[in-house]
């Protein structure tokens, strides 16, 4: 018996940053199922010099604050990005800021990097303990410093943070933070990155670094990120966050613009999102990983995204309409793929539809 089948209509009852505290105190707390992943050496995923033991991770925004890793690990994720944190506690939108749109396996959400800073995000890592998965941290600018100081206060949250996670994510693509999607214009985008990479370096020397960027982009932008990215020496690419985009639903347009501002995820954004990975893929050709991220819900879905560039894939949107059993239906569904199509590892799959 599947209980989330019985369990998603109760949380559905609930505002979803209601049912979304409810379910991530409930897994910090040791309550969620332990879902096994059989391990399979053909699964293994590389990033650098990080080891995944398959492609399947939490997308940054679930455990903001670092509650749950140990919960979510227990899920069967290879990996979880903590965060995003930004140096000062900020309280983030008003709410509600967070809104269903189930018929279309999506979400509007308007957060606003709501967290209690990274001093506080040290400390709970600090007592996280031995890590059960690979951990990644993802930051954001304080709402409250300018575009033109932003580097400084990624710098504070990069000494506070970078030698805690296995690697670190500049993000510079929330919709919700005014002016944040700004940071990657070309120039900007390329002195902030190279300006983080140097500190990361001094603090954690050749720790992992990566940037998570906008299905929102312009071609010319995709293209400007990737050399930016390449340019500060990053060890790997996000793609994607949120879209800005209300395109594709089936919701009446007057109901989803009351909904108001805010980032659109899910199966509405899957196809941007493979088509952003695509291009960064191409114009990579292989220099740097990437992780693919938008509307995975299925082994369907991870297998394009893998075909398209992904080394690794995340989940966020996918797992509440999902439910706990996602990373094992994605990763039974690659092995599979990998049996049907004769491929001997999922490495060899990456970027085979490019
Ligand atoms: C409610 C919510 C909060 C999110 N918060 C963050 C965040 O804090 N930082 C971030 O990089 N991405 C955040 N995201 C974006 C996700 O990490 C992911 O990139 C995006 O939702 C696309 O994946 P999905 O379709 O699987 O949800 C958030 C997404 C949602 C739905």
């Amino acid at each position: 018996m599947d209980w989330y089948a019985l369990a998603k209509p109760i949380l559905f009852q609930l505002p979803p940053e209601t049912a979304h505290h409810a379910t991530v105190s409930m897994l910090g707390a040791g309550l969620g199922p332990r879902v096994g992943i059989p391990p399979d050496p053909r699964l293994r995923m590389r990033l650098g010099t990080l080891e995944f033991a398959h492609p399947v991770g939490l997308a940054a925004g679930m455990d903001k604050e670092a509650e749950a890793v140990r919960g979510f690990a227990r899920l069967g994720f290879s990996h979880v990005e903590v965060g995003t944190v930004t140096a000062r506690p900020q309280p983030g939108n008003p709410k509600p800021r967070c809104f269903r749109l189930p018929a279309d396996g999506g979400l509007i959400n308007r957060f606003g990097f709501n967290n209690h800073g990274a001093a506080a995000m040290a400390r709970r890592l600090d007592a996280l303990g031995a890590r059960p998965c690979v951990l990644g941290v993802n930051l954001g600018k304080s709402k409250i410093v300018p575009n033109d100081q932003a580097l400084d206060d990624y710098r504070a949250s990069v000494r506070l943070l970078g030698a805690r996670g296995d690697y670190v994510v500049v993000n510079v693509s929330s919709p919700n933070t005014p002016g944040l999607r700004d940071l990657q214009a070309e120039g900007v985008l390329r002195d902030l990155l190279t300006g983080i990479r140097a500190e990361l370096d001094s603090v954690a020397p050749g720790k992992p670094l990566l940037v998570k960027i906008a299905p929102d982009l312009a071609d010319a932008g995709i293209d400007a990120a990737v050399d930016a990215a390449l340019e500060a020496k990053l060890d790997g690419i996000i793609c994607t966050n949120t879209t800005i985009g209300r395109g594709g639903l089936s919701y009446d347009e007057q109901w989803v613009a009351e909904r108001g501002a805010g980032g659109l995820s899910g199966a509405p954004v899957r196809a941007r999102s493979t088509v952003v990975l695509a291009r960064v893929a191409r114009r990579l050709g292989g220099r740097l990983p990437l992780v693919g991220v938008g509307g995975i819900d299925s082994a369907e879905a991870a297998w394009e995204k893998i075909g398209h560039g992904a080394s690794l894939v995340q989940v966020y949107t996918g797992l509440i309409m999902k439910g706990p059993w996602l990373v094992r239906t994605i990763v039974d569904g690659l092995i599979d793929r990998l049996d049907r199509y004769r491929i001997a590892t999922l490495a060899d799959a990456i970027g085979r539809e490019l």
